[in-house]
């Protein structure tokens, strides 16, 4: 089985990007499932229920979020109401959405947990602890789990790694927007990448307009940060797993841009 993870949509040039390849990738690849992180596909910040219904169209089965969640104030009347769609499950008791989502395909159920980190991030509740009551209550319905783990931290991103190798398929970190090199199968079978990369800007900061970072480090002044305009690029990781076991066989970084061009 092939799960396609694409790294956040960053804004428009994110969505373009998903637009020009994931068909190709999918025609590729042939993944079983594909999962998008969103959380910033709306202008940088959020999601928008019309862009939650164009990624989808795109080619996406389920969208994961983020830190930005709820940073488009629309989300909290279609969060309920969007079956495709996760937010990290650790945000406090009480709040909208789902961090869970099962969905069936080739007659094989995948449970897909999206989950934030507290490191230099809003202190919410222990993702470890979220990650572990989700996991038991997955994986009694099925070996094939995918958590998408988004977080600041390197060694808090390692940290869930390790802390759920050989219960889950695959731990994917997000949020930091530069795709790691550090792709592998932990030593129990969980595929694992600090961060799957950003799918948006290729020549801002993070997918920020250059000028506006460096002007806020030159002067610590406030300044409005907008997406990045002109090129693009899309990063995602595409990862195999045995569908009976649920462990990981093979783990690829994918990356697309002016300077790693795609080969159909
Ligand atoms: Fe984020």
């Amino acid at each position: 089985m092939n799960i396609l993870f694409v790294g956040d949509i960053v804004g428009s040039p994110g969505r373009d990007m998903l637009k020009q390849y994931l068909s190709k990738l999918k025609s590729k690849y042939r993944p079983d499932l594909t999962i998008v992180n969103g959380e910033n596909a709306a202008n940088g910040k959020g999601l928008t229920e019309k862009l939650y219904h164009e990624i989808l169209e795109l080619g996406a089965d389920i969208i994961t979020m983020g830190n930005h969640t709820w940073d488009k104030k629309e989300i909290f009347d279609f969060i309920d109401s969007a079956p495709n769609m996760i937010r990290p499950a650790n945000f406090p008791e009480g709040t909208p959405g789902r961090g869970i989502h099962y969905i069936k395909t080739n007659g094989k159920e995948i449970a897909v947990i999206n989950l934030q980190g507290r490191t230099f991030l809003a202190p919410i509740d222990c993702p470890f602890r979220k990650a572990e009551e989700l996991v038991e209550e997955a994986a009694k319905r099925t070996p094939l789990i995918f958590v998408d783990f988004h977080a600041e931290a390197t060694s808090e991103k390692q940290a869930m790694g390790w802390f759920l190798d050989g219960k889950v398929s695959a731990v994917v970190g997000t949020h930091t927007h530069v795709q790691t090199a550090d792709e592998r199968i932990l030593e129990k079978g969980t595929a694992y990448i600090t961060d799957a990369g950003m799918t948006g800007p290729y020549d801002g900061i993070l997918g920020v307009e250059k000028d506006m970072v460096i002007k806020r480090f030159l002067t610590s002044l406030p300044v409005r940060f907008e997406v990045a305009e002109g090129r693009a690029q899309l990063s995602a990781v595409l990862i195999q797993v045995d569908k009976q076991s649920g462990r990981a066989k093979k783990i690829q970084r994918l990356l697309i841009n002016d300077d790693h061009h795609f080969f159909e």
